[in-house]
């Protein structure tokens, strides 16, 4: 699985316990979502093409390495996925946003897509933001529909992801996948475990 990356980090870590707690309020989920969005963004693009850019600096005029955050589409998986976009997006201010709405059925465990809008990804590098990958289904359902708008690369921000949905999901071996934890169970009811619940509910106040 070299498409996927584990991102060992004590910043992240020290936030994702935070968000392990279950008597963590909803605003305190929401950011510290944000801040594992943040780091698992870094960690994923340090090593990005650069451009020069002509800057006034206090003494010179002077060309320096600037990203093109044009280039860059931010895809949250609603709802879960908002906090960490919010995350990426104080660092990339400049990168545009799509949307993708993904509900699983809490039966069948089937994900449907229920919303969809989309920029123009063709030659972009999309970013998909979700915090669960637990049976996988999602994320896919994500992918499928990106890669057939033609980007130019698409990598995907997970905190915590099941060892069946990894394995499912890096079949795509063009996705490049930055993920915080691997948790050990994926119980009968789709939960990871520990995992964090519901993310959808814990960011949102809906439990
Ligand atoms: C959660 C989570 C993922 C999905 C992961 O979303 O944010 O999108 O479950 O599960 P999977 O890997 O088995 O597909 P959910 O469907 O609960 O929607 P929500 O974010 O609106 O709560
Ligand atoms: N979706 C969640 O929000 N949490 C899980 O544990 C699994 C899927």
């Amino acid at each position: 699985m070299e498409n996927v990356f584990f991102i060992d980090n004590s910043i992240l870590q020290n936030s994702l316990t935070k968000i392990r707690d279950k008597n963590l309020k909803p605003s305190l989920v929401r950011k510290h979502l944000s801040v594992i969005g943040k780091i698992l963004l870094i960690e994923a693009l340090k090593n990005e093409t650069l451009e020069l850019k002509q800057v006034e600096t206090w003494f010179t005029m002077d060309n320096f390495p600037v990203m093109n955050e044009d280039d860059y589409v931010i895809v949250p998986i609603l709802r879960a996925g908002l906090p960490m976009m919010e995350g990426c997006l104080e660092i990339l201010e400049d990168a545009k946003v799509g949307f993708l709405a993904i509900k699983r059925d809490e039966e069948t465990l089937e994900s449907k897509v229920y919303y969809e809008r989309l920029p123009d990804l063709k030659d972009k590098t999309v970013i998909i933001t979700d915090p669960m990958v637990a049976t996988g289904g999602s994320l896919i359902k994500a992918i499928e529909i990106i890669k057939s708008r033609n980007p130019k690369k698409i990598i995907s921000l997970n905190v915590i992801a099941s060892k069946e949905g990894i394995k499912k999901v890096s079949k795509f071996k063009d996705v490049l996948f930055y993920i915080g934890a691997v948790d050990p169970i994926l119980n009968d009811k789709g939960y990871i475990v520990p995992g964090i619940g519901d993310a959808g509910d814990r960011c949102f106040n809906t439990l």
